[in-house]
Parts: structure tokens; C-alpha cells; sequence
């Protein structure tokens, strides 16, 4: 989720990146740099830290260079270093290039290069592309083509942006799964990672599809496809206000990243399961430590405590491993009882919460193992924790977390597939999971579908006193996700129990307008769960059931049903469940006039105790 910006015309085209870069600035990032043409050479200059760090350095740059391109990383190979922000040379330093995604074959391609006496400054993957093009841009080969040949031998998600000293006025980009989009001018063309970067220069846009190819110079845009064929030019006209354009159209950063879910999954598993079906999880430890681990201690806040009970579900009905989830909190002053031979996992998207960050040095005293599930590369607990998954969910914005929650689970879910591969676990039918878990992107996207239902029920229910979340297995962990997002962003009490819990108490709440939502996803207990529907109903109270689509019974039983695809495992179909639990959330906020990117009290990452 980097951002990428290019400009090639008669402006200073160092000042015009910068100021995209800046537009720029919402995805997130841990550094930044900017290559341009000066005189006989690319003159690169990159920076860790914010982008107020690169403008410190770039105050010599040249007045008037006519082609640049800038970068501002969000890290994913290598941590936030000076070496290794973008843009990036090849071997002879006659090409720079930058990019956003993963290039997951890097490695192998790294080998071959240094067999072949390439030499690399920085750990990232971005450098080995720059070298196979470089490789491929021989005398005579037209940039456009040395990068067409040299996309074949890359696979991953990558958006390429790459510029050359001996063809000076022409940038040639490549989309393969990042976006990429290309601003139309007058006597000026530009790209970038998002529109917003070009609205200040142009309007008239055009929306890179998969595998083609763009060269741009001042006069034109071509684009080809990956066999070098010339494709039309079809420019859209953008009439968003810029504001509007950051969040890509969407009004609020919380929908946004709620409709980001299904590319998530995609970057969640991506280099992550092989061509042969083996799930693959770079720098974990080694297979002696997994077959030794005798219990998992999860730790962990808010959401990230969530996807954690997800976590503990699934090892212990999957693996029969022994698993215990603690709020970072409480864990420290709990005196914990720690096997020696136990794992600690702590689960954060921001890698800095104190509380968690406090507990992990804890564990690291007792001489336990650490394994962060981490979103921010470079983050305090990413780079304690002795190995790290990162959840590759890109920057979150919203205060509430939504993308960064369903990656944190399905990272569970891969890391419990590995184990189930290290450890032979038997029973576990990893190429099943495997192709469940391939469709995570298409079934989120059905789910998201269902928001106009989703939408009449929170203006139904948007003045509601309570909502009770209720579910029996993984749908009482989800219910309690689901409950936390309507408190935290519609400020709406919300109260959340395994289902069978409510005749131990709760049920002395339910009156004719509290609404009880029940996730009711795993067919195996649904009938427990009707039953409890019906207690509630007894009372008065609403129900809103979430089942799914092969369910035939919950129509007679429950005033409202919303159906979500249904999956081979239980698992899922209760991750599924958390979109209309988002969406609800948003909505009625939203309805309520609620500040939802930034709710009150509350911030992003808190960084106290
Ligand atoms: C969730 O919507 C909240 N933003 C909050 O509960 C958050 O999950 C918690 O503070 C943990 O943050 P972390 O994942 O960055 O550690």
C-alpha cells in the first residue's frame, strides 16, 4: 500500500511528486524518496522517516528537472531504513525503479543475480526487480520492452514504475494486482498509487487494468498489454472533491477499508501458499520448535483480542493445542503460569500498544517465544517479538479496526494450517483449507453485498438502548467483534455472550426494543442457537439472525435473516459474519451523526498503559 507518484513535463518534476507524495500521505508509510534526471545521471534521494525528512534533503534539488518519480513505502521486505526506501537502481545504476506489492519469487531471483556477480544495497525485493530489468535493458531494447520481458520472470503483486537515463523524457509503469493510475495533461502526463495525487494537475484519468503496460512522455500515453499489443486509451473523467478522492471516493476511511476486505485476503495469503499447495510462512521458526510447543499463549487488545479467540478456537479444535488468550492489560499483573515450552503470540495492527508491548518484554524475561501477528512493519513489537507474521492488511486509518481484524484471523488460520503441515496433524485437510481459504476474497465480496439490507436495518435499529451479540462456538467470538465496533463508533451499549449464557442472567435485559443479534453460521449447532432466538423472542425482543445461504429453517424463526455464503468450514463462515456486523456498525453511526473515522475518546494506537 505504498504510495507512487510520476510526472514527466515542462513543471520542476521534483516539486510536482513531492507535492503527490503529500496527497499521498493517508496510506501510510515509513519512508520516502524521489529519482530524477540531473545532468549525466539519476540522482536518487530517499529518506526513513516522514516525508518532512525527505524535503529536508531535497532542498538542492535541481530547478528545473522535467521527469521524476517518487515513492513513499510502506514496508513489507526489509525494515524502514534509508537503503532500503525506493526508488531503487539496477546493476549499472542506468535505470531507477520504485514499486508497490510483493514480489514473491524474489529470492530465487536474488540468488541467480548474485551467482551472476550482482551485487544489492538493500534487503528488498523491489532492488531484485530493478536488477532483472536492468538485465533485460540491453543496447537497442526500447524500455518498454526490457520491462515487458522482465515482468514474466517476476511473480507477486507488483506495481512498477521505472525511468532510464538513456531514454530521459519517457517513464514506462506495469500493473499486476496494485493499482496504478495515469493523470492525462496538457503538454504533461503523471501516474500514481491513487487519484488524489493527480486531481490537482488533471481530471482526465485513466485506470491501469492487470498486466498493462504504460509509457508516458510529455506529448503521450501509450499503453500495451503483456504480449506488446497497443491498447485504446479510455480516460475517465474524475469529479471528486480532493478530500473525498483520499478515501477513495468513499466517505469515510472506516467503508473504505471495510470494502478493502476481499484484496486483503488476497495480500494475507500472498507468497504465502506455493504451487504445490504448502503454505509457506518466511523466517518462522524452524520445525523443531513446532513439533516442541505444547501450549500458545495469545496476547493482545481490543480487536486484536478478538481475532485472538479465533486464534485459540482453531488450534484447539483443529490442533488440539492447548491455547489460553489474555488482554495485554491484565496478563502482566496476572502473574502468568508459563510453560517453558509454551509460544507467546502477540496480535497487533498498530505493533505498538503498550499493554502488549509491556507483556512481550514480560515473556522475553521468562525466556518464553515470541511471535508477533503484526500490521506496521517496523513496529516496537514487530521488531522485539523473536519472529513476526506481518498481516500485509496495508495502513489502516480508521480508528476502528475492520481490514486489519479478518487478516489478523486469517493469518491464524495459516499459521494453524502450517503447524498442521510441520506437525502431520492428522485429519486436518490442508488442501480443503487451502481452497476455502482462495475463496475468502469472492465471498467476502458476496457479503459485501448485502449492505442495502444491511443499511434498512440500522435505520430500524439505529435509536435502539442495547444490542445483545450472541453466537455458540467462533460466532460468540465474532459476536463480541461485531459488539465492539456498534460501541465504539456508534457509542450504542452493546452486550456479548455465547448465546447459551443469556437464560444465566442476561436475559433480564431483553425487553421490545432491545435487539439481540445471533450469529447462527455453524449449521452443526444452529438448533441450540434457535432455541435461544426463541428464549428472547419470549421476552419481546428483536433478533436479527446471521446465517447462511443453505439455511431454510431461520426464516420461520427469526423477524429479520441475513444470509452469507457458506463455506466448508465453520471457521469461516463465522469470519464471513463480521461484514454485516461492520457494516451495521458503520451504518448506524453514520445515521446517528456519529464521528466515525475518529470516535470520541478514543485513538488508533494507544500507546499508554
Ligand atoms: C478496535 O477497533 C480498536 N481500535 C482497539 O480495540 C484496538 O483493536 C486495540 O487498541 C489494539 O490495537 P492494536 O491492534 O494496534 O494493538
Amino acid at each position: 500500500m505504498c504510495g507512487i507518484a510520476g510526472y514527466v513535463g515542462p513543471k520542476n518534476a521534483v516539486d510536482v511528486v513531492f507535492d503527490q507524495l503529500k496527497r499521498l500521505e493517508y496510506r501510510g508509510y515509513d519512508s520516502a524518496g524521489i529519482a530524477y534526471l540531473d545532468g549525466g545521471s539519476i540522482q536518487v534521494t530517499k529518506k526513513a522517516g516522514k516525508l518532512s525528512e525527505l524535503g529536508k534533503v531535497l532542498h538542492d534539488s535541481p530547478k528545473h528537472a522535467e521527469l521524476a518519480i517518487a515513492h513513499s513505502r510502506w514496508a513489507t521486505h526489509g525494515g524502514p531504513t534509508d537503503e532500503n526506501a525506493h526508488p531503487h537502481y539496477d546493476r549499472f545504476e542506468r535505470i531507477a525503479i520504485i514499486h508497490n506489492g510483493i514480489i514473491e519469487n524474489y529470492l530465487e531471483l536474488k540468488q541467480d543475480l548474485v551467482a551472476h556477480s550482482h551485487k544489492f544495497s538493500s534487503q528488498t525485493d523491489t532492488e531484485v526487480a530493478a536488477h532483472v530489468i536492468g538485465r533485460e535493458y540491453t543496447d537497442g531494447v526500447p524500455l518498454e520492452e526490457a520491462v515487458r520481458k522482465a515482468v514474466k520472470k517476476l511473480r507477486g503483486a507488483y506495481a512498477l514504475v521505472v525511468m532510464s537515463l538513456s531514454e530521459p523524457g519517457k517513464i514506462v509503469c506495469v500493473r499486476n494486482s496494485s493499482p496504478l493510475v495515469l493523470g492525462i495533461g496538457i503538454g504533461e502526463n503523471m501516474l500514481a498509487s491513487d487519484i488524489p495525487a493527480l486531481l490537482p494537475y488533471t481530471r482526465e484519468v485513466v485506470i491501469m487494468e492487470e498486466n498493462q503496460i504504460a509509457i508516458l512522455t510529455k506529448e503521450r500515453i501509450r499503453l500495451i498489454d503483456g504480449d506488446g499489443k497497443e491498447l485504446a486509451i479510455e480516460p475517465t473523467h474524475i469529479d471528486w472533491d480532493i478530500d473525498a478522492a483520499e478515501r477513495g471516493g468513499y466517505e469515510h476511511f472506516m467503508r473504505k477499508e471495510i470494502h478493502e476486505q476481499p484484496q486483503v485476503m488476497r495480500q494475507v495469503t500472498t507468497g504465502r501458499i506455493d504451487e504445490k499447495g504448502k503454505i509457506r510462512l518466511e523466517g518462522i521458526f524452524g520445525d523443531h520448535v513446532w513439533n516442541e510447543i505444547d501450549r500458545v499463549n495469545i496476547i493482545a487488545c481490543g480487536t486484536a483480542y478478538h481475532a485472538g479467540l479465533m486464534g485459540k478456537h482453531l488450534f484447539e479444535s483443529a490442533l488440539r493445542l492447548p491455547t489460553d488468550v489474555y488482554f495485554s492489560s491484565e496478563f502482566r499483573y496476572g502473574d502468568p503460569v508459563l510453560s517453558p515450552k509454551s509460544l507467546a503470540i502477540f496480535v497487533s495492527q498498530s505493533g505498538e500498544t503498550l499493554d502488549s508491548l509491556a507483556a512481550l518484554r514480560l515473556c522475553k524475561q521468562r525466556r518464553i517465544r515470541t511471535l508477533g501477528i503484526v500490521n506496521v512493519v517496523g513496529s516496537a513489537i514487530s521488531r522485539e517479538c523473536d519472529r513476526t507474521i506481518f498481516t500485509q492488511a496495508g495502513p489502516e486509518i480508521s480508528v476502528a479496526s475492520t481490514k486489519a481484524y479478518t487478516a489478523q484471523v486469517m493469518v491464524f488460520a495459516l499459521l494453524a494450517l502450517y503447524i498442521a503441515q510441520v506437525q502431520e496433524v492428522p485429519g486436518v485437510r490442508i488442501d480443503e483449507w487451502i481452497s476455502e481459504i482462495g475463496r475468502m476474497d469472492e465471498l467476502m465480496a458476496e457479503c459485501l453485498k448485502l449492505e442495502p439490507q444491511i443499511e434498512k436495518l440500522a435505520e430500524e435499529y439505529k435509536d435502539m438502548p442495547l444490542c445483545f451479540f450472541l453466537g455458540r462456538g467462533a460466532d460468540a467470538f465474532v459476536a463480541m467483534e461485531g459488539a465492539l465496533k456498534l460501541k465504539e463508533i456508534a457509542y450504542i451499549p452493546t452486550q456479548e455472550y455465547p448465546a447459551g449464557e443469556m437464560k444465566h442472567g442476561p436475559l433480564a435485559l431483553v425487553t421490545e426494543n432491545v435487539v439481540s443479534i445471533f450469529g447462527a453460521t455453524d449449521p452443526n449447532i444452529r438448533d441450540k442457537v434457535v432455541s435461544n432466538i426463541k428464549e428472547v423472542q419470549a421476552r419481546g425482543g428483536r433478533i436479527i439472525a446471521i446465517t447462511t445461504s443453505e439455511d431454510e429453517l431461520m426464516d420461520q424463526v427469526a423477524e429479520h435473516v441475513i444470509k452469507i455464503p457458506k463455506t466448508k468450514f465453520e471457521f469461516l463462515n463465522a469470519l464471513l459474519a463480521i461484514i454485516p456486523l461492520q457494516l451495521f456498525a458503520y451504518h448506524v453511526a453514520k445515521l446517528n451523526g456519529c464521528d466515525i473515522d475518529q470516535p470520541r475518546n478514543l485513538a488508533k494506537s494507544v500507546t499508554v498503559e
